[in-house]
């Protein structure tokens, strides 16, 4: 589980978004993480500790006078050994008072008396603003949040769009599945900070008519999976996409693509300029030589079209031969002899690391199992064999190119 063992303060300052960090306690929890609520007077305006309660499954503070710690000290005791601190939502008010290290209300007390780098492990303090646009760009709120974020906070969010007022525009809190998702990566280590990651992913289109085109079984689970991975790990990552049915990864820059030739073009567009490149995507070894620019139409005679082919542009071959290459990870979807074809596949596109598995085994699944082939010989991903998540097993394939990439690092 994601963050199996984690201790988490969740505060919740007041506002309408208050009823989305039901659902995100509700994920934290499933998560295997340990969660204490803590909750300001307007919080309980907007819902009530009851609810989170129930759903975290301990006690909620929601006053510095809470008798019912022995010393009467709730907010040093649920801030010593936590893993982080979570506001969510964080209020313009209580960004303020963090701003300014008051300590008159439950959360700025227990913000300000968390180990914050001297002596003990700091606690780091993540904050999910939640405001009106006007609140969230006043000059004011700026000068605080520049300073929190000045102190060491995290800000997750906020997003644009509807606001509870009617209006649109920046100060929305992220989803609870979007600020789980932050919080899981705010904990993955950061093995490619500050590198450059372009990925591959889904299947390729390749028209025979303006309706009809040949295409395969591939989701694009894998790359999007590897996406997700790498940001996580604090890479800069562009996403190439295949037609596919998949939400982009936060903090992920997506190009959509629908043919070969196009995933060619923009994948060498920016190609020299990486640090990595990982070829998941599952490209159309050719392409109808030429597209119909109409529909094709039977005439009744039973003669079928005949389609000629001519081959794709191998997208891998070709960023593995510029002059100055990314470090390249190719993958290999086969039916059988993995290792073999796999070590042969290796040689031919001249990368480094080659990453087999079975296309029937993969395609369209949440699981799979890995074939890493290198240099130095090949290892299974799951270590101890059988199948795994694929982001699970993106989280591993991360680790292992961070380790090839710099290999003292990791
Ligand atoms: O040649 P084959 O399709 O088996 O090679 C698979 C690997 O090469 C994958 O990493 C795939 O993304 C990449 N590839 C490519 N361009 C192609 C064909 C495959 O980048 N035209």
């Amino acid at each position: 589980m994601a963050l199996q063992g984690r201790r988490l303060v969740l505060a919740l300052s007041g506002g309408v978004a208050c009823y989305k960090s039901a659902d995100l306690v509700r994920l934290l929890v499933k998560a295997g993480a340990s969660v204490r609520v803590v909750m300001s007077e307007s919080a309980e305006r907007f819902i009530t500790a009851v609810t989170m309660q129930a759903l975290s499954g301990q006690p909620v503070v929601t006053s510095p006078w809470d008798a019912r710690e022995s010393n009467n000290m709730a907010h040093i005791n649920l801030t010593r050994g936590v893993d982080a601190i979570v506001i969510a939502p964080a209020s313009a008010d209580c960004i303020a008072a963090l701003a300014q290290g008051r300590a008159d209300d439950f959360i700025s007390l227990t913000c300000l008396a968390r180990p914050w780098g001297v002596g003990e492990q700091p606690c780091p303090l993540l904050l999910a603003p939640a405001m009106n646009r006007e609140m969230w760009s006043h000059p004011a709120t700026r000068r605080n949040v520049a300073q929190v974020v000045a102190d060491g906070a995290v800000l997750l969010g906020p997003a644009h769009g509807d606001q509870a007022c009617g209006e649109i525009g920046d100060g929305r809190m992220l989803e609870a599945e979007e600020l789980f998702e932050e919080i899981v990566a705010f904990f993955e280590p950061k093995l490619l900070q500050g590198q450059r990651v372009l990925i591959t992913a889904g299947p390729t289109f390749e028209a025979i008519d303006p309706v009809r085109g040949i295409t395969n079984l591939s989701s694009g689970k894998m790359g999007f999976a590897l996406a997700r991975a790498a940001r996580e790990a604090g890479a800069e990552v562009t996403l190439v996409a295949g037609p596919v049915a998949l939400d982009t990864p936060r903090g992920v820059r997506r190009i959509d693509v629908r043919s070969a030739v196009q995933m060619h073009e923009a994948v060498m567009s920016v190609a020299s300029s990486q640090d990595v490149f990982i070829a998941t995507a599952a490209v159309a070894d050719w392409r109808p030589a030429l597209a119909a620019e109409h529909k094709l139409k039977k005439d009744g005679s039973g003669r079928c079209p005949a389609l000629n082919f001519v081959e794709n542009p191998d997208i891998l071959a070709s960023v593995a031969r510029l002059p100055k290459p990314p470090y390249c990870v190719g993958f290999a979807a086969e039916s059988e002899k993995l290792a073999e074809h796999a070590r042969t596949k290796r040689e031919r596109k001249g990368v480094p690391l080659l990453v087999a598995n079975l296309g029937p085994a993969t395609f369209g699944r949440d699981d799979n199992a890995l074939l890493l082939v290198d240099e130095q010989g090949e290892r299974a991903l799951p270590e101890e064999g059988g199948r795994a998540d694929k982001l699970l097993l993106a989280r591993l394939l991360v680790r292992e190119i961070a380790q090839r990439l710099t290999p003292t690092r990791t």
